[in-house]
């Protein structure tokens, strides 16, 4: 039998909300057991030291004049993550902690991808081994960094024995698709689609005291602007045809194109936008499966957002059958989480966690660092 590590897997995504925190006892391959989970939600400050930052960063474009900053908010992000550590593993006993932090920047054309959290402090503070800066080596290996859970949804779509093919769609501040074809020559596709909750979120931070659009009640009580969103789409077609990315960055979209409208009106018209992009994302990739039957689960903190939801069902192609992670027995609040625990085993045994067909690398590739303690 091949050697299980029990590992706390922590993931803090694009929406900026906190961290999701998974212990796993797993051998990075076929076994899986959850023991721990639990979400450690930013505290205020950190919420607005955090975003108030990035979107300097956006509005630049530049990381070096903030570096000071970047290193106390890293070392703020680390001490969370610490407290995160102590508190859920008390009593048991890590073999490592998977720590990806925060990502504050990601740019494949520029190949930066950087992630907030301090590796050698968190191994100090919390006597663990660590691995982290798992983006890195795919970057260096011709990849874009992103998105790296893909071998994990294909060990749930695996081990839930879920009929090919199947996908996983991820609705972070960033949503990304993972579609599942022919598990033999192991076949895995994944792209980022588009927005997931940000531009959501970034609405409701600017015009209410409020995070997000709890439930999707906000937008669904709005009526959507049809000639804003219709401009806004074709705006954002032509400028990513010619991207065409496989992963992306809350700080490729904006939201200026709502000012104007009201509260409702406009998370009426985000989130039409956000689910058309979506929508029309998964059924091109899609396409080349004809009629057959797709089914896809639905995980992330945006598979709350009911309207959110309803909208991507309703634009997407009739043979695709969607289902709630919860209907599989999957808690979609700690898929991701889970996915870095998993991919930390991985990365000691020096396991691929990256492959040209998620991260567009030139071939299959292993990563993150490890700082022993
Ligand atoms: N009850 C809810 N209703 C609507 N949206 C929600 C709800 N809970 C969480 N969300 C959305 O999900 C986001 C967090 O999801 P998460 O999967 O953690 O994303 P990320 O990986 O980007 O951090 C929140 O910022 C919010 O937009
Ligand atoms: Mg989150």
């Amino acid at each position: 039998m091949s050697k299980e590590y029990t590992c706390l897997g922590m993931m803090s995504g694009t929406s900026g909300d906190g961290v999701d925190a998974s212990i796993i006892r797993s051998n990075g391959l076929n076994e899986l057991t959850i023991l721990r989970e639990k979400y450690y939600e930013y505290d205020e400050k950190l919420f607005y030291k955090f975003h108030n930052l990035k979107k300097k960063i956006n509005s630049l474009k530049d990381l070096k004049t903030f570096s000071s900053e970047i290193k106390k908010l890293e070392n703020d992000i680390t001490i969370f993550h610490a407290k995160a550590v102590k508190d859920i593993s008390a009593g048991l006993n890590l073999d490592l902690i998977g720590f990806h932090g925060q990502t504050l920047y990601h740019n494949p054309e520029e190949k930066i991808s950087l992630q907030l959290g301090n590796g050698n402090l968190l191994s100090q503070l919390s006597k663990k081994k660590i691995i982290f800066n798992f983006r890195k080596n795919d970057i260096l290996n011709g990849g874009e960094g992103a998105p790296l859970t893909p071998i994990f949804h294909k060990h749930l779509i695996k081990s839930k024995k879920i009929e090919l093919p199947a996908c996983i769609l991820n609705i972070g501040g960033i949503s990304n698709l993972t579609v599942v074809g022919n598990m033999n020559d192991h076949e895995i596709l994944s792209q980022d689609l588009g927005p997931g909750n940000c531009l959501i979120n970034s609405w409701i931070q600017n015009n209410t005291n409020k995070k997000f659009d709890f439930g999707g009640e906000i937008s669904s009580r709005g009526k959507v602007n049809e000639i804003i969103l219709e401009q806004a789409l074709e705006i954002y077609e032509s400028n990513f045809k010619k991207k065409n990315n496989i992963s992306l960055d809350t700080n490729d979209f904006d939201i200026s194109f709502a000012r104007g409208l009201s509260l409702e009106d406009g998370a009426a018209t985000l989130t039409a936008f956000s689910a058309k992009i979506i929508s029309t994302k998964i059924n091109f990739l899609l396409n080349k499966h004809g009629k057959k039957i797709i089914k896809i689960i639905i995980c992330g903190g945006g598979r709350k957002n009911t309207n959110l939801v309803k909208q991507i069902k309703l634009n997407s192609k009739k043979n695709i059958s969607f289902y709630n992670s919860e209907d599989l027995e999957l808690n979609g609040d700690f898929i991701e989480s889970q996915a870095f625990g998993y991919i930390a085993i991985r990365s000691v045994l020096s396991l691929p966690i990256s492959f040209p067909s998620t991260t567009g690398c030139n071939a299959p590739c292993s990563g993150g660092e490890a700082i022993d303690f």
